[in-house]
């Protein structure tokens, strides 16, 4: 398939060696220009943004979601047809306080209404480390489960077929508007459960608790900077604190 990126971070540079690996087209652009891709590890056809939305059968954005109203003369040149998947996570520290967010709006469906676009929602409740690090094959036991949401079925199926193929399990997690349940701070969140698991963890959810356990995480991070966490301890953090 031929995919397109906006956004070379961890999410985006990871995903892009993954797709190039398993035999995909890959363009992928910075937002803001492309000098900015210059010395990142990536794969791929690096590009202008305005190349990277041209022939595509998927748009991956990849940024901070305060970001996203930025690229929106972008994607509305984006055909009609191409699946527009939103990587995001809403982190007030990082993303200024958006105001629709804190009053409750799902994360994606703010994203989605700046795009003035439908997007699935994928690739968020993985860190990166796991992403880049912990995919399996299909057959092998303890695969890592992904999230997966979106209002068009078919849409999300391409999208669960290729979490899938870059080594995690998809569970379905709903309509777009459900997306709050993989979000910061729930119980499926960045805490590497298999599909079972993430399945109950869905529905766990806690819409009110969520932000407040969210920043509960960063604080513990902020109160310890000058320890070392491992990525297992990240992820036991987030057990412990998501599913209190
Ligand atoms: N990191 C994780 O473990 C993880 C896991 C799942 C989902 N996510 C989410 O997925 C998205 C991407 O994550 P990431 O860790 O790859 O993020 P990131 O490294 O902070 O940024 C992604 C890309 O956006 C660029 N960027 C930064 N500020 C921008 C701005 N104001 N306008 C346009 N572009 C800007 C970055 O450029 P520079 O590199 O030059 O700063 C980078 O190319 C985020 O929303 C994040 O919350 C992250």
């Amino acid at each position: 398939m031929k995919f397109g990126i906006i956004g070379a971070g961890s999410i985006g540079s990871i995903i892009s060696k993954k797709l190039v690996k398993n035999g995909h087209d890959v363009k992928i652009a910075d937002a803001r220009g492309i000098e900015f891709l210059e010395g990142k590890e990536l794969a791929g056809t690096t590009v202008r943004v305005e190349d990277a939305i041209k022939n595509i059968d998927v748009l991956i954005l990849s940024l901070p979601t305060k970001a996203m109203p930025s690229i929106r003369n972008i994607i509305d040149q984006v055909g009609e047809e191409v699946i527009i998947v939103d990587t995001s996570n809403y982190y007030p520290f990082r993303d200024d306080k958006i105001e629709e967010i804190e009053n409750g709006m799902v994360e994606s469906v703010w994203v989605s209404n700046q795009l003035g676009r439908p997007v699935i929602k994928a690739f968020n409740n993985l860190l990166a480390y796991t992403l880049e690090n912990e995919g399996t094959s299909v057959d092998s036991s303890e695969r890592i489960a992904m999230a997966v949401a979106g209002n068009d079925t078919s849409q999300k199926q391409v999208v669960m077929d290729v979490v899938s193929e870059l080594g995690f399990d998809a569970v379905d997690g709903g309509s777009l508007s459900d997306s709050w349940r993989q979000q910061p701070g729930t119980p499926a969140y960045c805490t590497e459960l298999t599909k079972d698991e993430l399945t109950i963890a869905l529905k766990k959810a806690n819409k009110e608790k969520a932000p407040l356990l969210r920043d509960k995480v960063i604080e513990i991070f902020a109160e310890k900077k000058d320890v070392d966490f491992s990525h297992e301890d990240v992820v036991n953090l987030n057990r412990e604190i998501y599913n209190s």
